[in-house]
């Protein structure tokens, strides 16, 4: 039985969520063309009642039933241990297998990959279901003989948007090796980190991979990875390197012996060799995905296979609506959730072909993506409202230049404005695309909330209703329920169990438990999966007609890109520079990443402000983290408005930065020092105070 802490006291919150009424202007609805329609694998309005609550569990049958298993299971839920929930119990499959064994009969000569190259006079290159067979168990078989992998070992996976990623993916899913990828944007400190707290002992990267024209070092990451890990007393023994450009090298970093190995010098060892799938327990671990949260240490989401799996092969086939003959097209990196179930394990479970891109989207002009779509006659498009933003300020009618024709499209990771989704429907899906806006996380495995594409109307900037099977709801402060329609935001929650949600957090089960269910649990001595909502740390409104409207995080995470940083990793981060005494990470709002980090410092004593400190805490953020966290701002600051008890207030400080109104600022220690710092961030003349997002203003409340 996991223990649930008690409540910690209630804090003296001025506007609980709940309380905040926001006030939209209801968008119009947009519905599906009758040719979308007449194709869509999901057309039959009887899903709702196939995934009712009362069907609850069983409902889920429909998607396992969608995998090929090696024996079947015997009990679909199992809620003996709450909050961990065990799926599809007693069935044992290989995920592997699913994705690429199963579609050798019927599809080996169709492309399962098109990996496109982010320079353009490197052509596309196909790997058919034939070649990722292949490609597969040689490199599994390198695994298991050369690294000595065995399953339920961890590896650490640093690769960019390049084929071998998701092949080095499936050859350990093969053997049931747990797979950790790091995100190839990460610094090697960060991705020395997770490995680390993995204990990963094989590291896979690669020399090196193009970035907006250049062609970057990646294996020097790998060696601050080993540093890194080193320091936290782990030691990885093996680093094997894929090569970018055959017979070159783009890396400068010495190859250190019996530790660093070139795949392609030593899979030629293996060739032609067929290592059998492991057939592994439906709750045997896949994969960890790391992710920020509120502590300054990443936690490593643990997914099962069969679940998961089961759950992003449903929801692929249904709200991607993903048929075999599709050339579906993720942009987004194998290196977050996204790409793992909607590049990998879903459309290749359900034998699409499902395309790669290596690069920037605005590389080299604003016309790439839409010539990328146009050459491999993409039909399934999914991005985020970032890359949407950025494509749409870069080139406006750049679409309408190019004669490609998506059937559909999905936006992810953020909320979107309702402008920006109507240039996505309008000019780059034509008025012809369904859109679908999916909600989730990376602890969920698969979409959350969505419209169902064939069957319910879109709305602009509203992720849209429950996915079936699962039954959102949005609770106040107090655990009580904040009805339909009634314009207050509270905490998305959901009420059930699916088979998508992660298992645990490697290795912290209490963290798990606190994170998610200590909040709305109703009785930890439950074994009622109703006692146990899970608690996502998003806000929402839900409108009257059932659709969610996501208002962002109301933790201490913040959406970049859509991407998710922990404010207290960056804050670590800039506290590591010796001249800063304190440091306060705030959401501040921006044009095309939604949110981005602002850094406030104070300086210890003794020491001034001056850009070289400036610079100090930029370079610290940037290789502690990676560019992706790097702060909008950095203010040094004569002090940190603070509260009596010597609380760091960030809310003020986030106002602040979004030239917000500040609110009561009578009770801090130091009240004087607000208007030093607003003066610092926003000039001598006091700025008009603008209306400010509900995240933002939400921002810190709990500090
Ligand atoms: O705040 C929500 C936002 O992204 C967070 C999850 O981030 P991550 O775990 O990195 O996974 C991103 C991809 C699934 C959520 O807590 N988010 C995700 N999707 C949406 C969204 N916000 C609004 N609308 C969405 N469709």
């Amino acid at each position: 039985m996991a223990t649930v802490p008690k409540q910690p006291q209630q804090q003296v919150v001025t506007t609980s969520e709940a309380q905040i009424a926001v006030h939209w202007r209801e968008e119009e609805y947009y519905y599906p063309s009758s040719k979308f329609i007449g194709q869509a694998n999901l057309n039959d309005p009887d899903i709702l009642n196939r995934f009712s609550e009362d069907k609850f569990p069983e409902c889920f049958r429909e998607y396992a039933d969608m995998l090929s298993w090696d024996k079947y299971w015997h009990t679909t839920l199992d809620t003996s241990d709450p909050p961990f929930w065990k799926w599809f119990v007693g069935g044992k499959l290989n995920a592997s297998y699913n994705c690429v064994d199963r579609h050798q009969a019927k599809y080996k000569n169709k492309a399962a990959l098109i990996f496109v190259p982010e320079p353009e006079n490197e052509a596309p290159i196909a790997v058919t279901y034939r070649d990722l067979y292949v490609r597969v168990n040689e490199f599994a078989a390198l695994l298991r003989d050369h690294c000595g992998l065995k399953t339920g070992d961890r590896v650490t996976i640093h690769l960019p948007m390049i084929p071998e990623l998701p092949i080095s993916m499936l050859a350990c899913a093969r053997l049931g090796v747990i797979h950790s990828v790091v995100f190839g944007g990460f610094s090697g400190e960060a991705c020395g980190l997770r490995a680390a707290d993995s204990s990963s002992h094989v590291l896979i990267t690669i020399d090196g991979y193009y970035r907006n024209g250049k062609l970057l070092d990646h294996k020097a990451a790998a060696d601050v990875a080993l540093e890194t890990a080193a320091k936290e007393g782990h030691k990885i023994d093996k680093v094997l390197v894929w090569r970018r450009h055959q017979g070159q090298n783009a890396s400068a970093s010495p190859f250190v012996q019996h530790r660093d190995f070139w795949v392609d010098e030593i899979l030629p060892n293996y060739s032609g060799e067929i290592v059998p799938p492991v057939s592994m327990d439906a709750e045997a671990p896949l994969f960890l995905m790391y992710t920020s949260g509120s502590t300054g240490k990443p936690k490593g989401c643990q997914h099962r296979t069969g679940g998961y799996l089961a759950y992003v092969t449903g929801t692929s086939k249904y709200i991607q609506d993903i048929h075999p003959e599709d050339v579906y097209w993720c942009m987004a990196d194998i290196g977050w959730i996204t790409g793992h179930s909607y590049i990998v394990y879903g459309p290749l479970s359900l034998a699409a072909t499902s395309v790669i891109y290596e690069g920037v989207p605005t590389y080299p002009d604003a016309g790439r993506v839409w010539r990328i779509a146009e050459r491999l006659n993409v039909n399934i498009f999914h991005t985020s409202p970032t890359a949407i933003r950025m494509l749409r300020k870069a080139g406006h009618d750049e679409p309408t230049k190019y004669n490609y024709h998506f059937k559909h499209m999905t936006t992810v990771g953020e909320p979107i404005e309702p402008e920006v989704w109507r240039w996505y429907y309008e000019t780059v899906g034509k008025r012809e695309a369904v859109i679908v806006d999916t909600w989730w996380q990376t602890e969920n495995g698969g979409f959350l909330c969505s419209t169902k594409p064939a069957l319910d109307p879109m709305k602009p900037g509203s992720a849209g209703p429950g996915m079936p099977g699962i039954f959102p709801e949005i609770l106040d402060e107090m655990g009580e329920v904040v009805p339909a329609g009634s314009g207050k935001a509270g905490n998305i929650c959901i009420r059930n169990p699916w088979p998508g949600i992660m298992q645990t957090i490697w290795g912290d089960r209490e963290r798990f438990v606190n994170q998610y269910y200590r909040k709305y649990c109703k009785n930890p001595n439950s074994k009622d999966w109703r006692d146990w909502p899970y608690f996502a740390a998003d806000g929402a409104v839900l409108a009257v007609d059932g659709y969610f409207r996501i208002l962002g995080r109301v933790d201490d995470v913040i959406n970049v890109a859509g991407h998710r940083l922990g404010t207290k990793e960056i804050e670590s981060a800039c506290l590591t520079v010796d001249e800063v005494a304190e440091a306060a990470v705030v959401p501040v709002v921006d044009e095309i990443k939604g949110r981005v980090p602002e850094v406030y410092v104070s300086l210890k004593p003794g020491f001034q402000p001056s850009q070289e400190v400036v610079d100090k805490v930029n370079r610290a953020v940037e290789t502690i983290i990676g560019k992706i966290a790097r702060p909008k701002h950095i203010h040094i600051v004569p002090d940190m408005p603070k509260t009596r008890s010597g609380k760091l207030m960030r809310r003020i400080l986030a106002s602040i930065s979004n030239r917000g109104a500040t609110g009561d600022i009578t009770t801090l220690a130091n009240p004087d020092v607000v208007e030093k710092v607003r003066e610092l961030v926003q000039g001598k003349e006091p700025v008009a105070v603008g209306e400010v997002a509900e995240d933002i203003k939400q921002f810190g409340k709990e500090d």
